[in-house]
């Protein structure tokens, strides 16, 4: 397999979470360049520390990670406390203070520095809120062109904080309007296939028979996410939506992507945050996104089952 750098700009965050230990893992083909963090599932600054606590648990101290945005670009700042808690990354039991430090960069200047001194081939992967990857491409337009693609969870033809919009994008639309008109080639991870990525009873207790401790750490996650999705959504597991954007880069096959226009409402009352994703091509407008639509749910999980096995020595 050819390995492909990646930008993971996250905010830890149960699947977040995931996600990273996904990508980190030994069958992923992925080379993680950076980690960024911005608001979005709790404030900026819990989100960093999330990121650092999973980077000791999987040993990964040689990736550089800096903290980003604090609020969205026009909006005021909303969180998903009551999904993942008040840490953002409730359920497990975790040291208080990781021993990764932060580096002293802010992730906007990190994803540009990285980006501009790159051979065009890093593929940024959101998984938060859009701030940061707008406010890179605003203070730096030079890195557009080069970047490869973006990969993000987001959006949907539904939306889970509020009817029309899904929680990354509705956080803060305007950055996602930025990102979604910029020209760079996009692939979107949206409710509509993240909801096929739940992690049912079933499921858990197969990855709950991996015998090693990042294993644990994720059926502990899963625990705690899937009470508090059963509690606000009536699910009977916890969609990993994060981990989708992983484990299409690691293998595409897994997923069915048809190639749409996206737009982002900024104006509504109502409609706020909504992707408005154009399946039957009714605008005309020049397709922008790769949608992803479906998902193989024995490719997925087995994935994710040989990812966490692979951290056994
Ligand atoms: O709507 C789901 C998204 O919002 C996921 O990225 C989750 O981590 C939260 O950020
Ligand atoms: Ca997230």
């Amino acid at each position: 397999m050819t390995s492909r750098k990646i930008i993971l700009d996250c905010d830890p965050g149960h699947d977040d979470a995931i996600a990273l230990i996904l990508a980190a893992s030994k069958i992923s083909n992925l080379q993680l360049e950076a980690i960024t963090t911005v608001a979005g599932n709790v404030e900026v600054e819990k989100n960093t520390l999330n990121a650092l606590k999973v980077c000791d648990i999987i040993g990964l101290d040689d990736v550089p990670l800096a903290q980003g945005a604090n609020r969205p670009l026009v909006k005021k700042q909303e969180i998903a406390e009551e999904i993942h808690g008040e840490t953002g990354l409730d359920g497990p039991a975790l040291p208080a203070h990781p021993s990764k430090q932060a580096i002293d960069m802010h992730a906007v200047d990190l994803l540009i520095e990285k980006v501009l001194a790159s051979d065009n081939d890093i593929t940024l992967v959101p998984t938060g809120p859009l701030t940061n990857i707008a406010l890179a491409m605003v203070r730096e337009p030079k890195i557009i062109p080069k970047i490869k693609e973006i990969v993000l969870m987001g959006g949907g033809t539904f939306g889970n904080w509020t009817p029309a919009a899904e929680f990354n994008i509705y956080v803060d639309a305007e950055a996602a309007k930025v990102v979604f008109e910029s020209g760079v080639p996009i692939s979107m991870f949206g409710l509509d296939v993240t909801h096929q990525a739940v992690a049912t009873d079933d499921v858990v207790n197969k990855l709950a028979k991996i015998d090693n401790e990042v294993a644990t750490f994720v059926v502990e996650l899963l625990t705690f996410f899937a009470k508090t999705y059963k509690e606000h959504f009536g699910f009977d597991g916890a969609p990993i939506h994060d981990a989708c954007t992983i484990a299409y880069l690691i293998n595409p096959s897994i997923f069915q992507m048809q190639r749409v226009r996206v737009d982002i409402e900024t104006k509504g009352e109502f409609s706020y945050g909504l992707t408005s994703i154009d399946r039957l091509g009714v605008t005309g407008r020049e397709p922008n996104v790769d949608f992803a639509y479906g998902l193989d749910k024995e490719k997925f999980w087995d994935l994710m089952y040989d990812a966490l096995a692979s951290y056994s020595n």
